[in-house]
């Protein structure tokens, strides 16, 4: 059940996964096969659009020069830290996603959650998504690679998955000859 400040909030997810839905090989790297130039413009727009981005640590480690709002969560810290304004570290075991996203004023209008896989799945857990854009790299295999979520290893599991959680494909979409992007949305 929605709270009021959430009834307008647009949180939406951003993945690009290989035809065996995975985000990272089996060394957790993504390799630059799974990329798509496509993808990754529509991609850094929404982030540039968006009021909040939510990351990884590691991911925030590895693009932490890019000047935008951003909430990572940690298991390092206690509670939360905001580092600036712009800049906040949160533990989940310590402070609910929704509670962290309460103390920001003005409340967001628009969250974009950029993974990894534990970001996306307490995103589904304990908030919610309003859209996700899943691409998916047709050509791409990654054995024994990271899943987008544990457990998911084909594209119809993902399809039940989100189904489970409220949303269905609402458009489907070429990018490239190599990726298709579908966006989720809740119903
Ligand atoms: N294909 C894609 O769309 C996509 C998207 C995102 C990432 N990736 C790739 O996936 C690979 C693996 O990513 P990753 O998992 O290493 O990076 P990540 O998700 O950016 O960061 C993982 C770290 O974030 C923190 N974290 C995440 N969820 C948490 C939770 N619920 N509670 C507490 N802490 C939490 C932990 O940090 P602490 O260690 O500080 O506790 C964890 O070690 C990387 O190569 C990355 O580039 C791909």
């Amino acid at each position: 059940m929605k709270k009021n400040n959430q009834q307008n909030l647009v949180v939406i997810g951003h993945a690009i996964i290989s035809c065996d839905c995975c985000i990272a090989d089996s060394n957790g790297i993504m390799p630059e096969s799974l990329i798509s130039k496509k993808d990754w413009e529509l991609f850094q727009k929404d982030l540039d659009e968006s009021d909040l981005v939510i990351l990884g640590r590691n991911s925030y480690e590895y693009f932490h020069q890019k000047k935008r709002k951003r909430l990572i969560p940690t298991s390092k810290i206690r509670d939360y830290y905001f580092e600036n304004s712009d800049l906040c570290f949160f533990n989940p075991m310590d402070i609910s996603i929704e509670k962290i996203i309460n103390l920001y004023s003005p409340y967001p209008k628009k969250i974009a959650v950029a993974g990894g896989q534990r970001v996306y799945k307490l995103v589904f857990d304990e908030f919610f998504y309003t859209q996700f854009y899943l691409s998916i790299k047709m050509n791409q295999f990654m054995k024994n690679g990271q899943p987008f979520i544990d457990g998911l290893s084909t594209i119809q599991n993902i399809k039940q998955y989100m189904e489970e959680r409220g949303m269905k494909i609402q458009e489907e979409r070429k990018l490239d000859s190599e990726t298709i992007q579908c966006s989720y949305t809740q119903f």
